[in-house]
């Protein structure tokens, strides 16, 4: 029996699953992560795959960065992810098509991953893995027959249910089956997991042990309202505050759906939010601001609901705190790329609740 719990990512962002263990103390090993910061490059898949075939896995992981770098893009998800979890350069991946699980098998307790969703778009209708072949889930399903974890976890958008007339669900469901694990599904909404955003991402969870009983968590009650997230007006930077075009945009009824102000629950925030004036916004009444020059300088003055005063964006910092990452997570990568890593992650307080009940239902630490 050991001390600590082996998890591995993929798609994996900035670490919502590594984040919910660090949040409750749960001592663990990053096997590894991979993620392509959404970086695309031009070579050939199979061609790339028949170059790596004869190379070892160290090889093969240096081989695809280098093909990764003559890209010429930047994958700042690699920064953030470096900048807060312990993980060697080894460890890290950059692509999960080029990613052999077989070095790894019998090495994870965990395995965490969401395809994006473009990928299921060319999904087949026949049902099976080879249906899904070329698209990201293929690779995620792969992964679990290579490396058999004890437990994984798959995360994504309810619309994966409805996508083709439910055609790719089915094609989905069924591999998930045929993968000789004891598989839960459930749709769960972070407003029920103690997070002001309303949420809703589909959860798979399978077992090793088909012996296992899992349930996934009970709803519990919201106790918190997005304004308890926030940063102090004061220390926001002026950059947040929205000029005459903006405010008049977010605050007009015919873009509501689009633009929020201060509302109590936000909507699923998204990887481009920030722009075009789309998401959640704080109106600060005028007195909270009215010595504050440099926000007055750039700010735009109006009314809101009757009452005088300006409105600024979300920061990245209360974006991730509305995904239910802590304070302590580093932001060391430019605002664009900031809030869109912030967007697409899984928010944590939905993965420490489903991690309690896996620990419930297996022994996670079993050699
Ligand atoms: C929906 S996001 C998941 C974010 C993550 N769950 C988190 O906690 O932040 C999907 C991720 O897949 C990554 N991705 C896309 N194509 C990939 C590939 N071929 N290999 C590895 N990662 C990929 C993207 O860069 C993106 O970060």
């Amino acid at each position: 029996m050991k001390d600590f719990i082996n998890i591995a990512t993929v798609f994996s962002g900035i670490g919502a699953p590594e984040q919910a263990l660090h949040k409750m103390g749960v001592k663990h090993n990053i096997v590894f992560a991979c993620d392509n910061g959404e970086v695309e490059i031009k070579k050939d898949v199979d061609e790339i795959k028949a170059e790596i075939a004869s190379l070892n896995n160290d090889e093969a992981n240096e081989y695809i960065k280098s093909i990764y770098s003559k890209s010429g893009k930047h994958n700042y998800m690699k920064d953030s992810y470096f900048a807060n979890y312990d993980i060697n350069e080894k460890n890290w991946y950059e692509d999960i098509r080029f990613l052999d699980g077989k070095p790894y098998k019998g090495k994870v307790d965990i395995l965490v991953g969401g395809s994006p969703c473009q990928s299921f778009s060319i999904i087949g209708k026949r049902a099976g893995l080879e249906d899904t072949r070329g698209t990201l889930f293929y690779d995620y399903a792969r992964l679990i027959k290579e490396i058999k974890p004890k437990v994984f976890i798959y995360e994504n958008v309810p619309g994966m249910l409805t996508h083709d007339k439910g055609n790719t669900w089915k094609v989905i469901n069924s591999v998930f089956d045929s993968l000789g694990y004891k598989v839960y599904k459930s749709l769960l909404n972070a407003k029920d997991f103690g997070i002001p955003q309303d949420r809703q991402r589909l959860f798979v969870v399978g077992f090793k042990d088909k012996n296992v009983n899992f349930e996934f968590p009970q709803p519990i009650n919201l106790t918190t309202k997005f304004f308890d997230y926030l940063e102090a007006n004061n220390d926001v930077e002026v950059k947040h505050y929205l000029g005459k075009k903006g405010f008049e945009f977010v605050t007009n009824p015919k873009y509501r759906n689009r633009a929020r102000i201060n509302p109590e629950i936000i909507q699923t925030q998204k990887a481009n939010q920030q722009f075009n004036w789309n998401g959640d916004f704080v109106f600060v009444p005028y007195e909270e601001i009215a010595n504050n020059e440099k926000i007055l300088e750039r700010a735009y003055v109006s009314e809101w609901n009757g009452r005088r005063g300006v409105i600024r964006q979300l920061t990245y910092r209360e974006c991730l705190r509305l995904m239910g990452f802590s304070d302590d997570f580093n932001v060391v990568v430019p605002n664009v790329p900031a809030y869109r890593q912030a967007g697409n992650s899984i928010v944590v307080n939905v993965l420490e609740a489903i991690y309690k009940k896996i620990f419930e239902a297996v022994n996670i630490y079993e050699d």
